[in-house]
């Protein structure tokens, strides 16, 4: 009898770097010249081709085009995509398929070729209710228009959307803050994530503040933003599952839980970052070396790095703990011959007087309150 091998896991990322203007705090990869787009496919397939050994040994249980903004490129180039990537693999053990789009770059057409595609998730940016607020950040869209988006993605049948929101912008009050929860609340999307503003050296917004002209963020208006939206979300049945996303019972992003279960991920295309074999990887950034690399059929990876036990320790604690069922010190200990508790034995009995952590006799996880300075928390204990 053959001996059946039971395939490890594997997410998929695909970078689709392009927006249809740059928004003032974004530093993620992406140009506005969309004469690139049809290039750039024809080499992601090539990339995919590359990538043969990885697809074929895996099962594929995630998938996620984020951007940039995916959804500014026709239909057709994601389908071809998905169709390469079959090639390889029959992904009939796909669970979750993400599209991040755009409010104002999407029409029924779109949406209704990722349907089709087997796109099972959408994942919008809204930011903020406040047309001002929106305005200010460089978005192109407001929020009528926004809705428009919203309401033709629950037309054609999607019954797990994500909204983005954004925290302690400047201008933006706590009653502003407070009404973009509650509008956002009443739409009753299936999942939510909420960023605090983190201004990024090479971003318009940096230089605005930089020449007095927008106002840096007040930290203690940022953690009470925090705060208010995990009271608010917690009372509507949304769940904080990770410091920065909430969802509705059995909503959580399975793809994020990749990364932060540190399970195997593939990254493809210009800035991608992938995590396979125990092993980082990130992508070139530039289209030019991404373009040139793939015409001499190597892989367009920029830079590997193998992960020693101490690293992986490390992340291992890191990224556990900003989920808020934590980690798991028992299975720590054992896998590397350490005593977690022991090892931190003031900070943690500090955090537990504080009640910024709780623990059992095998994991320890952060509280909501202790969620709003999870930075400080973690860096107390690695
Ligand atoms: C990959 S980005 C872009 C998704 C999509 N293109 C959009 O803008 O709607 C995903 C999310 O990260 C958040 N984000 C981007 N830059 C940020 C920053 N500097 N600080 C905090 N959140 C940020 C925004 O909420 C954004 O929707
Ligand atoms: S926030 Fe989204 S739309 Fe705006 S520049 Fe960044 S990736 Fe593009």
């Amino acid at each position: 009898m053959m001996m059946k091998i039971n395939k490890e896991i594997l997410g998929i990322y695909i970078h689709i770097p392009f927006c249809k203007s740059k928004c003032i705090y974004c530093d993620f990869v992406s140009v506005t010249n969309q004469t690139l787009i049809d290039k750039y496919f024809e080499y992601l397939l090539k990339e995919i081709e590359m990538y043969k050994e990885v697809l074929n040994r895996f099962k594929v249980v995630t998938i996620y085009f984020g951007g940039g903004t995916p959804s500014l490129v026709n239909g057709l180039y994601i389908e071809k995509v998905i169709n390469k990537i079959k090639k390889y693999n029959d992904l009939d053990k796909l669970l979750e398929f993400t599209i991040e789009v755009n409010p104002g770059t999407i029409n029924r057409k779109k949406i209704e070729i990722y349907k089709k595609i087997g796109i099972n998730r959408i994942s919008i940016g809204l930011q903020s209710t406040n047309n001002n607020i929106l305005k200010m950040l460089g978005r192109i869209h407001d929020y009528e228009e926004f809705l428009e988006s919203y309401n033709l993605i629950r037309e054609v049948g999607f019954n797990n959307v994500s909204l983005d929101l954004m925290f302690g912008l400047p201008n933006q009050t706590i009653e502003m803050f407070e009404s973009s929860i509650d509008k956002v609340i009443k739409l009753n999307p299936e999942h939510i994530s909420a960023y605090s503003l983190k201004v990024e050296e090479s971003t318009k917004l940096y230089k605005l503040i930089e020449k007095g002209i927008l106002e840096e963020p007040n930290e203690e208006l940022d953690r009470n933003m925090y705060e208010l939206l995990i009271d608010k979300l917690g009372e509507n049945k949304y769940n904080l599952y990770e410091i920065s996303n909430f969802s509705k019972k059995g909503f959580e992003s399975k793809h994020n839980m990749i990364y932060w279960k540190r399970e195997n991920y593939l990254g493809l295309g210009l800035a991608a970052h992938g995590f396979v074999d125990n092993k980082r990887y990130g992508n070139v950034i530039s289209f030019d070396e991404y373009f040139n690399i793939i015409d001499n059929e190597t892989k367009p990876i920029e830079e590997v790095s193998d992960i020693c036990e101490e690293e992986n320790l490390f992340e291992e604690i890191m990224l556990g703990l900003r989920l808020l069922r934590g980690i798991n010190y028992k299975e720590i200990n054992k896998k590397y011959n350490i005593d977690f508790i022991k090892e931190h034995n003031q900070e943690i009995v500090e955090l537990l007087e504080e009640k910024m952590i709780e623990m059992n006799n095998e994991r320890m996880w952060i509280t909501e309150k202790g969620m709003s300075i999870s930075n400080t928390i973690i860096t107390k204990l690695i």
